[in-house]
């Protein structure tokens, strides 16, 4: 099939959470299996480093979105190691900005020329695609531009449109004086008329109204996005539309993810020699200015430090647990300034037990997964969440709060039946976390002998199921397959 797969993030080009490795992974997968699989997404401004080439694909063309006359042109280049092309919007005066996420009052701009520049991209190429696959609010619109400005073209009279949502928190909610620039402004009547008529329109909701079908990042999140809960007021819209709303979990891109071949590691390892685990504890700990003991566990946190990620239950939390027992802390993350200040807070206070750096970097996420023992994710809500599958496969015992794909991914270690893979707490707040902490402490022990033994079913349990994409593209073609004219 002809898959246009449009996205604001792609690995390794553009990456902010999960949304890019999903991006950069889930097409080099289709591609595999034999589909011409084609990826959209803008020319940031840190795509363009001087390691990276470009060809030139498409020339200067202006679209005129509802009077904003906006040229672009379009390059493009590869996923690393496939024959997979990655097409990058070049618009300088959008793009080329240090975040690839703004406040900006352009930001519904940004994003509408991406989509439009996509199709115009398939127009200039002749590519028919049958499936073009959208992804959260930055990329909703386009079903329903498929289905009104660029219904004319034949080139897209078998396409059918899947939109993946991995985020419900973010929609894309503007004013209603933007809809001119989205060049939607004659299909008015197709957008929800009461938003209209207070003001605003939602560009996730759009897509949600007009994809073929729908998809969420985990079964789970799709029942929980059905519900008033974690709606966040678009439940009902998907309970009207349950029919063709699909829960399909993410996968692990192991080329990148996997101890046994991880470049960005200090030592390789594998379920049979968990002993090279242990160096990299070392060399983690040493790189963090922390010294190694054996008998103390720890835990590991890489993260956008945002509400979501249910940091607030570790600012009630953690300082009671270090000052009581023996436990390290390693923390990679940025986000809020107030999530930043406790961390760096904590590492000052405990000197010998914390860590953390204020950053985004890819080769420390790998090596905390790699050195540390536990892994930390007490998120408020979680679609699916990769670092979870990352710690699983690196046997590193994830600690979760049962939400979305956490629960879906994570089960209870049960000492008596040694089954589990993880500690799962239900309840989200402090005892929950508490009850948590005190369990994987536990589990630990002495990180000797019996305990040791014990220690390591986890790890395996956790290490033994496989979350590569190998065995979830086939859920998308499917998908692809069924909403497909015959
Ligand atoms: P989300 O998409 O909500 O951020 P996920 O768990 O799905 O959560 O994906 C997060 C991805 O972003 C992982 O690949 C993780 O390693 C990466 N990540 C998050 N914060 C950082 C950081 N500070 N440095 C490096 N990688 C990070
Ligand atoms: C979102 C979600 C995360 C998910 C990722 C990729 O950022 O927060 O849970 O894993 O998208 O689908």
């Amino acid at each position: 099939m002809n898959v246009l797969f449009v996205s604001a993030e792609v690995a390794p080009f553009a990456k902010t959470g999960g949304l890019g490795d999903v991006a950069g992974a889930l097409p080099r997968y289709l591609g595999k299996n034999g589909h011409d699989v084609r990826v959209v997404v803008p020319m940031y401004q840190r795509v363009r480093t001087k390691d990276r080439q470009f060809e030139p694909v498409l020339g200067e063309t202006v679209i005129d979105l509802g009077g904003t006359r906006v040229p672009f042109s379009v390059y493009s280049s590869k996923l690393p190691g496939t024959e997979v092309p990655v097409y990058f919007i070049h618009c300088p005066g959008l793009y080329d900005r240090p975040n690839i996420y703004t406040s900006d009052s352009d930001e519904h701009l940004r994003f509408c020329v991406l989509q439009h520049a996509a199709l115009r991209l398939c127009q200039a190429l002749q590519f028919a695609p049958d499936i073009v696959h959208a992804n959260d609010w930055q990329t909703a619109l386009l079903p329903l531009m498929l289905r009104t400005v660029y219904a004319w073209d034949r080139l897209f009279s078998r396409t059918r449109t899947v939109l993946t949502i991995h985020n419900i928190g973010h929609q894309g909610t503007f004013g209603a004086h933007v809809l001119p620039e989205t060049g939607l402004a004659g299909a008015a009547g197709s957008f929800h008329q009461d938003h209209l008529r207070e003001g605003r329109i939602n560009f996730l909701l759009t897509g949600i109204l007009y994809a073929n079908v729908i998809t969420t990042v985990s079964p789970t999140y799709a029942r929980e996005i059905q519900t008033p809960e974690h709606g966040v007021g678009l439940d009902a819209f998907l309970r009207g539309r349950r029919d063709v709303l699909f829960g399909i979990l993410n996968g692990i891109d192991e080329d990148e993810w996997s101890p046994e071949r991880d470049q960005k590691i200090a030592v390789r390892y594998s379920v049979d020699t968990l002993e090279g685990k242990e160096e990299n504890k070392r060399v983690l700990l040493r790189a963090g200015g922390l010294p190694y003991v054996d008998d103390v566990p720890l835990i590991g946190i890489v993260s956008r430090l945002v509400w979501q990620k249910g940091f607030d239950l570790c600012v009630d939390v953690l300082p009671g647990m270090l000052r009581h027992s023996r436990v390290q802390l390693v923390v990679l993350g940025t986000g809020e300034p107030k999530y930043e200040q406790f961390f760096g807070e904590l590492a000052r206070r405990f000197p010998k037990q914390v860590a953390y750096k204020r950053g985004f970097s890819e080769p420390l996420a790998h090596q905390i997964e790699a050195g540390a023992d536990m892994f930390l994710m007490p998120s408020r809500y979680e679609p699916c969440g990769l670092n979870q599958l990352y710690s699983l496969r690196y046997g590193t015992v994830p600690i979760v709060h049962r939400t979305g794909g956490l629960a879906d991914t994570v089960q209870l270690f049960n000492a008596r039946t040694g089954t589990g893979n993880g500690v799962v707490f239900d309840h989200f707040n402090g005892e929950g976390l508490t009850f948590a902490l005190k369990y994987a402490l536990n589990l630990f022990g002495s990180g000797r002998g019996p305990d040791r033994a014990r220690f390591q079913t986890v790890q395996r349990n956790a290490m033994s199921a496989s979350h590569a994409w190998e065995e979830r593209v086939g859920y998308y073609e499917a998908l692809y397959r069924r909403i497909a004219p015959g």
